[in-house]
């Protein structure tokens, strides 16, 4: 099941308003998170609405609630913004956004915890959950999204993914192997579109 529009935006304002608050305790710039969403969910519509199998709204929806347990990650110890999320949405049964939470991470399909800086147990249990599951086009959709928003700026999944490497410290092995996944994923949206998809979402210099 799916939230409507209204409430996915009830939703996006609860958690936001929980993210200002723990970004500001942070240092962060207080609406960094809810622009990074808001991000994620014009990328996710702008692909969907050229693929003629995909439902736009839908997509706007997923892109907006996918990082729904960032909140929980960044006030509880030993979270991890994915399984937070999934947990959270199949409670209020959106099962439909509780896969997108779990699975945006992992576009690489790797679960190694040494590669994440987030609770280890609770990326094993992501990985036992997706391994039950078989992935759409809306799990690749909203993965696609996420690597193409650095912070709250619409980029490349190269630039992107160079921030997340200097974020992390991932080693160059580990970074080239997640750029071919990260490409391998945009050139499959490419051909779903017949576009480039930065074009279509307004990256028109790279
Ligand atoms: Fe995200």
């Amino acid at each position: 099941m799916l939230p409507t529009k209204q409430q996915a935006i009830d939703l996006y304002k609860n958690i936001t308003t929980q993210t200002d608050r723990l970004n500001l305790q942070m240092g962060a710039e207080p609406g960094i998170s809810g622009r990074h969403y808001q991000a994620v969910a014009f990328c996710a519509q702008a692909i969907a609405s050229y693929c003629p199998d995909l439902d736009a709204e839908k997509a706007w929806i997923l892109g907006l609630l996918h990082d729904y347990g960032e909140f929980i990650e960044k006030s509880v110890p030993h979270t991890f913004h994915g399984t937070a999320g999934y947990d959270e949405m199949m409670h209020l049964g959106y099962d439909e956004v509780a896969r997108v939470c779990l699975t945006h991470s992992f576009f690489d399909n790797n679960f190694n915890p040494q590669e994440y800086a987030y609770d280890s147990a609770s990326i094993i249990r992501a990985g036992k959950l997706i391994s039950q599951m078989t992935l759409d086009d809306y799990d690749y959709l909203i993965q696609i999204s996420d690597l193409m928003v650095a912070r709250y700026t619409i980029t490349s999944v190269e630039k992107r993914l160079d921030f997340v490497a200097a974020k992390y410290h991932l080693s160059d092995e580990v970074i080239k192997r997640k750029k071919q996944a990260a490409l391998n994923l945009k050139i499959y949206f490419d051909r779903k579109t017949g576009k480039n998809i930065y074009n279509l979402t307004g990256i028109t210099s790279e």
